[in-house]
């Protein structure tokens, strides 16, 4: 609209050019136009930039189903669900042989970029070197060339929670030597791909990895071991990460001049009250959340506030030690700077309030001393969220690797244009008014898919029949807005 009455007034002067009346003899009207264009000319007509990578995520096993075809050994997913009797990921989106639709799908979107994973168990079914798959190195040979011929730029997560069951009965990320198994797959997938990738994810949301499968239990492989197995967990996988982003900067970087990171991701966090102590909590559930992973990362070691709180809890359990692993400095410095970007998958606003608890048994969350509440969408905090990124971490680069909306079963989905618009606002703000380097955004997800235990949240652009044989793809209206979205770089439509 605002283009329409810029465009007139160019027009305009245009034709005065030609006519006798004088340039600068401008209209009340004219005039009262020309600055209401300019004021919104920055709200309205902000585009993203010329290289932004558009993109959408998924993970393996959300959407691969054929969990034990061609060769594919089982993992911790398969185990975790079969054994708890729940619906399970055995088809999911069979994507497995869909695959090519999918390509299309993503061509027709006008995606630039295609976040997904590869299933350590298709490549190496026991997750180690003795046995390579060549079904499963092809698949994802097939999946990345389509990708690329489109000019879709594929980002490879390596990990997505989906651990070779026989490396987590070895211990999993509770085993020093899992370092050494996650160090032999990266450079696999470095070798295989590395030709064609430029963008490589180590691991996704090492929170939830450690949070749900070694503290709460509630995911696979479903330990509960909420005051010292949580943070081992993280230890370990914080040092395989740095395994594999040295040895592709040390072996393939000056051949392939690709980009290695980790998927973090935290919710955004606003103090309950203006207090001292909501305040003080606030950054701490942001520090317990982000700063666990972050801080080790883009600035050496855990958090401050970690070691203190967790070294006096255990001190007061009467343990000799923390619970919280030391790292050495010639870890901290192993793990420090091992990044080429940030990574963030964020989708929801909490509000925190301080809250002590005496001492009873050990517990991340009694070590933390947060409650948070009130879930709700606030774009607003998103962009808070990617200023915190840049002030605290000052990465370089940002790209946003994992934000979308959770619904039901339906295809007019105008509250997820809704979520996804104010979001992608916030990002473009974080962008133009910020100065935040963020080049690229990818919604989860390109389509409905398995929610690790659920076929009814479904976040997905595209709507899967669960119900049909043929797993049938279905396009909702966001999918036909976010096609807009990227054909204008714009979100003025
Ligand atoms: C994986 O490990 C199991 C258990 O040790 C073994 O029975 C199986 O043969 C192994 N599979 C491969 C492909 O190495
Ligand atoms: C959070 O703040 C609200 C508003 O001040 C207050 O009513 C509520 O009690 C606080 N929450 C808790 C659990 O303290
Ligand atoms: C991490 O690396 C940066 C950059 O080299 C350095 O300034 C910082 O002191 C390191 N952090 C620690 C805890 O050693
Ligand atoms: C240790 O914890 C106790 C009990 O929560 C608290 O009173 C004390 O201030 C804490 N000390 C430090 C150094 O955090
Ligand atoms: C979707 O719902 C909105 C709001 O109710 C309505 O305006 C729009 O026409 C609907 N679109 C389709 C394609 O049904
Ligand atoms: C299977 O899916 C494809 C693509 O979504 C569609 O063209 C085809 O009609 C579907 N077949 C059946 C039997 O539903």
């Amino acid at each position: 609209m605002i283009l329409t009455i810029n465009n007139v007034i160019i027009v305009a002067f245009i034709t005065r050019l030609f006519s006798k009346t004088p340039i600068f003899y401008l209209s009340n009207m004219e005039i009262k136009l020309l600055i209401l264009s300019s004021l919104f000319a920055g709200a309205f007509c902000s585009k993203f930039p010329e290289e932004f990578l558009f993109g959408t995520a998924t993970a393996a096993f959300q959407i691969e189903g054929a969990w034990n075809e061609d060769g594919k050994g089982e993992s911790i997913w398969d185990r975790f669900l079969h054994a708890s009797g729940r619906e399970n990921g055995d088809v999911t989106c069979d994507s497995y042989h869909k695959w090519q639709e999918d390509i299309d799908n993503a061509k027709a979107l006008g995606l630039s970029s295609y976040r997904f994973s590869i299933a350590w168990t298709r490549i190496l079914p026991n997750g180690t070197l003795n046995f390579i798959n060549q079904k499963g190195v092809e698949y994802y040979l097939n999946l990345i060339k389509g990708l690329k011929s489109e000019g879709i730029e594929p980002l490879v997560t390596i990990y997505h929670f989906d651990m070779p069951q026989y490396l987590s009965d070895l211990g999993g990320f509770l085993n020093p030597q899992f370092v050494d198994y996650f160090e032999d797959y990266a450079r696999l997938l470095y070798q295989l791909y590395g030709s064609y990738v430029k963008y490589w994810f180590t691991f996704n949301e090492p929170f939830s990895i450690c949070s749900g499968g070694y503290g709460s239990g509630m995911t696979a492989p479903g330990l509960s071991l909420n005051g010292d197995g949580i943070y081992q967990c993280a230890y370990v996988l914080l040092k395989a990460h740095a395994r594999a982003y040295r040895v592709y900067d040390t072996e393939f970087k000056d051949q392939y001049n690709g980009k290695v990171s980790i998927v973090l991701n935290t919710n955004w966090f606003e103090p309950n009250s203006t207090s001292t102590e909501d305040l003080d909590a606030q950054e701490r559930i942001l520090q317990f959340y982000l700063g666990w992973f972050a801080n080790p990362v883009f600035i050496g070691n855990w958090p401050q506030v970690m070691i203190d709180r967790i070294a006096n809890r255990s001190k007061l359990e009467g343990l000799a030690r923390s619970r919280l692993p030391e790292f050495t400095q010639e870890e901290i410095d192993y793990i420090n700077g091992t990044y080429d970007f940030f990574a963030i998958n964020t989708y929801k606003v909490y509000k925190a309030r301080n809250t002590e608890h005496g001492i009873s048994y050990p517990d991340f969350y009694f070590d933390m001393g947060v409650t948070y509440e009130n879930k709700y969408f606030y774009p607003e905090g998103f962009r808070k969220l990617l200023n915190f990124i840049n002030d605290r971490y000052n990465p370089g680069s940002v790209i946003v690797t994992e934000n979308g909306l959770e619904t039901t079963d339906y295809l007019n989905d105008t509250d997820r244009i809704t979520y996804l618009k104010d979001y992608m606002n916030s990002a473009l703000e974080a962008i133009e008014e910020d100065k935040i380097n963020i080049f690229g955004y990818t919604v989860w997800s390109l389509m409905d898919n398995f929610e690790w235990g659920s076929f009814e949240r479904r976040f997905g652009l595209i709507r899967v029949d669960f119900d049909s044989p043929n797993k049938t793809r279905t396009w909702k209206e966001s999918a036909k807005w976010y096609q807009q979205v990227i054909a204008t770089r714009s979100l003025d439509n």
